[in-house]
């Protein structure tokens, strides 16, 4: 297990990631001290579909206010922040990589979503 964990956070970890969010951000006009979900766009949805898809998806689950989701394999959590932000429900994003997780809580602070999105590595 230990070697399939350093592959993945071989795979996905990236050095400064944040800082390369954020320096992404900017370049789109984004203000990285205000944002919200519609600011971090299609750029934190890392599957088919993106968030059409994730919606969809929790259309299909019926997911309300009173659901508990967890999402295995959460990435830097956009979908995580997204079921919480549309439908009201509390979400834990559980991920390998951990510097996804590291930006994932920060995007989750700063999008004050911290109250219904908990993120584990
Ligand atoms: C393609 S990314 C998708 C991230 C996120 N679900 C999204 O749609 O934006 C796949 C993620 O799965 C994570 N992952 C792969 N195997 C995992 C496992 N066994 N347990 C937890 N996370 C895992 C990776 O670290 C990576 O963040």
């Amino acid at each position: 297990m230990p070697d399939y964990i350093d592959t993945l956070n071989s795979h996905y970890g990236a050095r400064d990631l944040m800082t390369r969010i954020f320096s992404a951000l900017e370049s789109t006009g984004a203000d990285v001290d205000n944002l919200t979900i519609d600011s971090l766009g299609p750029m934190e949805e890392l599957h088919v579909g993106g968030r059409m898809a994730t919606l969809e998806l929790g259309r299909l689950a019926q997911i309300d206010e009173n659901t508990q989701v967890i999402d295995v394999g959460c990435g830097i959590g956009g979908p995580a922040r997204t079921l919480a932000h549309h439908f009201g429900c509390r979400v834990t994003g559980v991920d390998l990589t951990e510097e996804f997780c590291r930006a994932a809580e920060t995007l989750t602070k700063k999008t004050g979503l911290s109250d219904r999105v908990d993120i584990h590595f």
